[in-house]
């Protein structure tokens, strides 16, 4: 999977929203740094924290097992499969949040914004 990432912290630095349609085309002619947003490829049966890490970045993690949100990202493009999914309400899936911790990229290309524990709505669900 070819998994275009996006830091929120990057998103919220510029004022720029994470519904907008042309989001990854900013960030990509925004000359960021390469752990704020880039490509990298994910192996199958790697998790998206994993793919992450085993590619020398650090996203946000605590327990790794679906249990706290502190790993959440929002998916702009394409599928995170993550089916034991306890933390994330129904309204927050259904907008795209997942969990990387747990979530395993199924589609060919994904896009995602990593780091949005502090979006409203998902830094009250932390334990
Ligand atoms: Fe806790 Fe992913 S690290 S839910």
């Amino acid at each position: 999977t070819r998994v275009e990432y996006l830091n929120y912290d990057a998103v919220a630095d510029h004022g720029w929203e994470i519904d907008d349609p042309d989001l990854f085309e900013a960030a990509s002619s925004a000359d960021l740094d390469h752990a704020d947003y880039g490509v990298f490829l994910a192996e199958p049966g790697e998790t998206l924290l994993e793919a992450a890490e085993h590619r020398g970045f650090a996203w946000p993690f605590a327990c790794r097992g679906g249990a706290c949100a502190n790993c959440a990202v929002a998916v702009v493009e394409g599928e995170l499969d993550s089916t034991v999914d306890n933390v994330l309400t129904d309204d927050l899936v259904e907008r795209g949040f997942r969990l990387s911790c747990i979530g395993r990229p199924v589609s060919e290309t994904l896009r995602v914004i990593y780091n949005v524990k502090h979006l409203p709505g998902l830094d009250d669900l932390r334990l």
